[in-house]
């Protein structure tokens, strides 16, 4: 172990550096424009930097924003870009760096962290847990068809992103609505991030696509995708490549994918970050076709217990003495009475032991304790407590956050 220094970034220069620690791996270089609009999202000051004898060896963010939880939404510090020079790897850099994130997080009252981790090995010993599952697939042209072939609904108009910024926003906040783990984007995030489309990030497709779905003439869903086009023996090996498809309704989403699922000219359509009670599941007519990969998605942290609790809604009435484990997050330690909604330290007996990292799988409702028990990593110390937890924590939809921060 070395002295490292882990400080937020005072300036510009400093938060390239900063991001350079993740964008390496990347194979990315210092980029100052690129600096100045990627800080229009994530503020300079959120930008955490490991320094050893002058130099940044490793960097760490936080987006600031607020997210869908069962009831409503909750300030969140959005952990990402976080990288450790291949210089200074395994030397205890990365816990600094959560050290003065999470630290930083609890001093700015957000009750809640939450990531897309790279590896599914390293944040379960900072308190995240696995909260939501997503998955891909690639479903095949000659397999799209519905179980019960619908009358089209609405209708569906190319936009320009003018018009895609006006209207695509409120659709994506109607879905953070229906399901937990959607962030809030802010309209630099929807105009430098969601509708920005730098040549280098298409990835040898086409430009993106904003396709609308009105119906009686108001927004009710829209994708973004891509072409990739490719033959092979004559015939087109091409992809519809699915950036992402939201629409609040379920019926609107199944005609938002019926349009995609039905552009000529392609071999298959491809999609990431699907949740596994997608509505494609259920409307599709060979569901196996489309050969659905899962694997964790978001991961969430609870940054303190008691309010990240009092934030949510809960189904049912009931309560519940959680005794939590925090080694990382110490002030959270000890037992905690769910009652009416609201969260308060209790010196009550516990019905149920577990680590903040599985309260953080279990808060927005994806994962039941009774399945997160099949690990090891919730005790009952009540018969029937893991049951009237699953009743108090559940939640109708899965979580979905159809983005990788
Ligand atoms: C992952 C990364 C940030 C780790 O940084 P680091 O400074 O080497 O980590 P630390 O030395 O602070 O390790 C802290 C702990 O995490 C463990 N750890 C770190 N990286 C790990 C990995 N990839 N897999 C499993 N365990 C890991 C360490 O063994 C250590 O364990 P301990 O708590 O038992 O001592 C760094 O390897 C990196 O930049 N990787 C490439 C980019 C990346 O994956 N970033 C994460 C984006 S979500």
């Amino acid at each position: 172990m070395t002295d490292f220094v882990v400080r937020p970034c005072a300036d510009l220069a400093e938060f390239d550096r900063a991001v350079m620690s993740i964008g390496q791996y990347f194979g990315q270089e210092l980029d100052a424009e690129r600096a100045e609009r990627f800080a229009r999202i994530l503020p300079v000051e959120r930008m955490h930097a490991a320094w050893e004898d002058g130099e940044i060896v490793g960097g760490a963010g936080a987006f600031p924003f607020p997210m869908s939880v069962p009831g409503g939404l909750v300030d969140c510090a959005g952990t990402t870009v976080v990288g450790v020079a291949p210089t200074h790897r395994r030397r205890g850099v990365l816990r600094a760096m959560m050290r003065a994130h999470l630290d930083d997080a609890h001093e700015r009252s957000e009750p809640i962290a939450a990531l897309w981790a790279s590896e599914e090995t390293i944040y379960g010993r900072f308190g995240y847990g696995i909260a939501a599952y997503a998955g891909e697939v690639t479903i095949p042209r000659e397999h799209v068809d519905y179980v019960v072939a619908r009358e089209r609904v609405g209708r569906i108009r190319i936009v320009e992103p003018d018009e895609a910024l006006e209207k695509f926003p409120a659709l994506w906040e109607g879905l953070a609505r229906t399901r937990p783990g959607v962030f809030i984007r802010s309209p630099d995030w929807w105009d430098l991030r969601t509708l920005a489309d730098p040549p280098e990030r298409r990835r040898g497709a086409g430009p993106k696509r904003f396709a609308l779905l009105e119906i009686d003439g108001e927004p009710a869903g829209y994708a973004l995708y891509r072409h990739k086009m490719e033959w092979r023996e004559g015939v087109s090996s091409g992809e519809v490549r699915v950036v992402e498809a939201i629409a609040p309704e379920p019926a609107a989403l199944a005609e938002v994918w019926r349009y995609l699922l039905d552009v000529d000219w392609i071999a298959g359509i491809t999609s990431s970050l699907v949740p596994p009670d997608h509505p494609l599941f259920f409307v599709l007519a060979k569901a196996r076709r489309m050969r659905y990969r899962m694997g964790d998605g978001l991961w969430v942290r609870l940054v303190d217990v008691g309010a990240a609790l009092s934030r949510r809604t809960y189904p049912e009435d009931g309560e519940l003495v959680l005794d939590v484990r925090d080694a990382f997050c110490p002030w959270n330690e000890g037992r905690w009475h769910l009652a009416d909604g609201v969260a308060a330290r209790t010196d009550a007996s516990a019905d149920l032991a577990l680590d903040a990292s599985t309260l953080g799988s279990a808060y927005l409702g994806g994962i039941r304790l009774a399945q997160l028990a099949q690990g090891g990593l919730v005790e009952e110390l009540r018969p029937g407590a893991i049951e009237r937890a699953d009743g108090l924590f559940r939640h109708g939809l899965h979580p979905w956050c159809p983005e990788i921060f």
